[in-house]
């Protein structure tokens, strides 16, 4: 790859001797990165138009993709595949002959197609197949209703080519159309316009006009229903859900108005989010104008929404301006957890957003920990050439990436900081930064001209916590430590202290307990609270941590614990317990769980939780 990038600059360099008697050569417009085999600076995809079938029986999607491209004097586009079957390939509507690179266990492999000067369209008849990662096709069995199945894509990190021939570097942006077919009594939606309603022939058009990068193409199938919260919000569940969903996320309007009010204005037209069956790997995924969601999310009371917080923020930390490669993820997930925190203070006050930044930091605090043998990988510019980009979606990214900016904020000011992250946003809209980029921009738009001096390097490019770092202070979570250090020494348990805490808290007060809590303490604070049978997920979640931690296994928890690790796919929550089980040495205990649990799990969770528990497929 660098060899070709230099001979792309001597290529531009000459031509611009000669023409333009300039004297530097312009950079390429696309950086080098290791998870992608696409060479966008010599032909480059820009619109997508795609057309599958989708067949629950044989659990295959079977697909045409044409490309409009953008070709700079290349002999041929190459685009990123994996497990998908490459039946044929067009150049301008004529059969050509392809190239399938060797494959790589990481990135799948480079699909070579012969371009000419004039090609203006290449199209690929393909086939997904059983390793096709990004798909998850669930039995009735496995969705809230119980009676038809469903499928859902995941894209981010570098899984779409495991569902689409594609480039698939967050670099590029295409527009996609695409006419997806399904079985009658299920409805499809995706990262696009959407229908509010079932067709009568299962046949569905969508068009999405902004530019997006490949990992946010997205599609999701079941047999939906739609309700809306206001007219350019609402929520696409399953029948027996969508009430439920409707209430949870009543505040969404109100969400997207705080945003703009900070940032500047929502450019996707519609913001809807899918309350997806529980296996769905993570808490949210910010598919534009259509987020997908698990159902934890759903607490009955709104207490777990900053989730929805979050994955609106993305719509301008993400979507709109895109980390450019995966080394670049803390740019996405870092501002976006600022974003969604500052969303969470404009709508419900600096008690609650103090107590989420406060969660994350105790988040951040464990994964240094967690890291004390490589610390290059607390960094927040990380370098991933030979890794998955998954090794790097951990509490860095979102955690010290959010400690950085507040800590900026604090050093700056507010209105100075509102005011650098908006225009931020609406120069860099519809494009890709890189790290340097940011911290380029960052310089001479809000350091220098305010002659301001501040460590970004070591923010940055440097492992560990910096020492200027902002403090977090919540009263209410002291008053919570209190309550825990008064029980503690006397046994005693006063409901009366309790009675308005809210998850936060609970959570904060679960997850300190000491680590010479006994099983007598833990009996009687679930005979008290009735933690093992918690509704709230995240509650429920960080109490069962205890019981593995603490050796707990009153009130039923152990039969709890194995029924919410194969109910639930969460990336997040699973691979915490199952951390816990390690840790505790209880590494059997976890594997006969997960034998169980492992078939109900997306690939990313498989992924995750097979190394950690050293699974072999047999
Ligand atoms: N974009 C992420 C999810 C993701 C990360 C997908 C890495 C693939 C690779 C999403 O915005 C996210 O951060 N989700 C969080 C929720 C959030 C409130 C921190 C999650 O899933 O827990
Ligand atoms: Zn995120």
């Amino acid at each position: 790859m660098k060899k070709q990038t230099f001979l792309y600059a001597l290529v531009i360099l000459a031509f611009n001797c000669a023409e333009n008697k300039k004297e530097v050569a312009t950079t390429p417009k696309y950086v080098e990165e290791s998870h992608s085999y696409a060479k966008p600076n010599e032909a480059v995809i820009k619109h997508l138009d795609l057309e599958i079938d989708v067949d629950f029986k044989t659990q295959i999607i079977d697909g045409e993709a044409t490309f409009t491209i953008e070709n700079h004097n290349a002999s041929e586009i190459v685009l990123d595949t994996k497990f998908l079957d490459i039946i044929s390939t067009k150049s301008n509507d004529k059969e050509v002959s392809f190239k399938l690179g060797t494959f790589d266990k990481q990135l799948g492999q480079a699909l070579s197609i012969p371009i000419s000067e004039d090609t203006k369209q290449v199209t690929i008849q393909y086939k997904t197949t059983a390793n096709s990662e990004a798909l998850q096709w669930l039995s009735p069995q496995q969705t809230a209703d119980k009676t038809h199945p469903f499928l859902f894509t995941q894209g981010q990190a570098i899984l779409t080519r495991s569902w689409i021939p594609i480039q698939d570097s967050p670099q590029i942006r295409i527009t996609y159309n695409a006419k997806v077919v399904v079985p009658k009594e299920l409805m499809a939606v995706m990262s696009a316009e959407n229908p509010k309603e079932k067709t009568a022939d299962g046949i569905y058009n969508f068009t999405m006009k902004q530019p997006i990068s490949p990992y946010l193409i997205a599609l999701a199938i079941g047999d939906l229903e739609y309700k809306p919260v206001s007219n350019r919000t609402g929520v696409y569940a399953e029948k027996s859900m969508i009430d439920k969903a409707q209430a949870e996320f009543i505040d969404m309007e109100k969400m997207v108005v705080a945003a703009e009010n900070l940032y500047g204005n929502y450019d996707w037209d519609q913001f809807d989010v899918i309350v997806l069956p529980p296996s769905f790997p993570f808490g949210g995924m910010e598919n534009p104008r259509l987020t997908f969601a698990t159902p934890t999310v759903i607490a009955g009371d709104k207490s777990l929404t900053s989730l929805i917080a979050h994955e609106l923020a993305h719509s301008w930390s993400g979507n709109l301006v895109t980390n450019a490669t995966w080394d670049d993820f803390w740019l996405n997930e870092g501002f976006t957890v600022y974003f969604e925190i500052r969303i969470m203070e404009a709508l419900y006050g600096k008690d609650r957003a103090n107590m989420i930044a406060l969660i994350g930091r105790q988040d951040l605090e464990e994964e240094v920990e967690s890291f004390k043998d490589d610390p290059n990988m607390t960094k927040l510019k990380l370098d991933l050439s030979d890794k998955n980009p998954d090794d790097g979606m951990n509490s860095i990214a979102y955690d010290k990436g959010y400690l950085f900016l507040r800590t900026l904020e604090e050093k700056v000011g507010r209105e100075k900081f509102d005011a650098f992250l908006k225009n931020y946003f609406k120069t860099n809209a519809f494009s890709t930064v890189t790290t340097e980029g940011f911290v380029d921009y960052l310089n001479s738009n809000l350091l220098e001209p305010n002659n301001i001096t501040f460590n970004v390097n070591e923010w940055i490019y440097e492992p560990g916590i910096p020492d200027n770092q902002s403090i977090i202070v919540s009263n209410k979570f002291d008053d919570a430590k209190t309550f825990l250090k008064v029980f503690l020494e006397t046994k005693s348990v006063d409901t009366s202290t309790t009675n308005d805490w809210t998850t936060q808290e609970w959570v904060h007060f679960i997850r300190n307990f000491p680590e010479t809590i006994t099983t007598y303490d833990l009996k009687r604070l679930d005979d008290a609270f009735n933690f093992t049978n918690a509704t709230n997920s995240h509650i429920a979640m960080v109490w069962y941590e205890q019981a593995i931690r603490h050796d707990y296994h009153g009130n039923g928890v152990d039969q709890k614990i194995e029924d919410f690790l194969i109910r639930v796919g969460r990336r997040w929550y699973v691979s915490t317990l199952f951390k816990a089980y390690k840790k505790a040495d209880k590494v059997d205990e976890a594997l006969a769980i997960y034998k169980k649990s492992r078939p109900n799990y997306h690939s990313v969770t498989v992924n995750t939780i097979d190394e950690l528990l050293g699974y072999k497929n047999q």
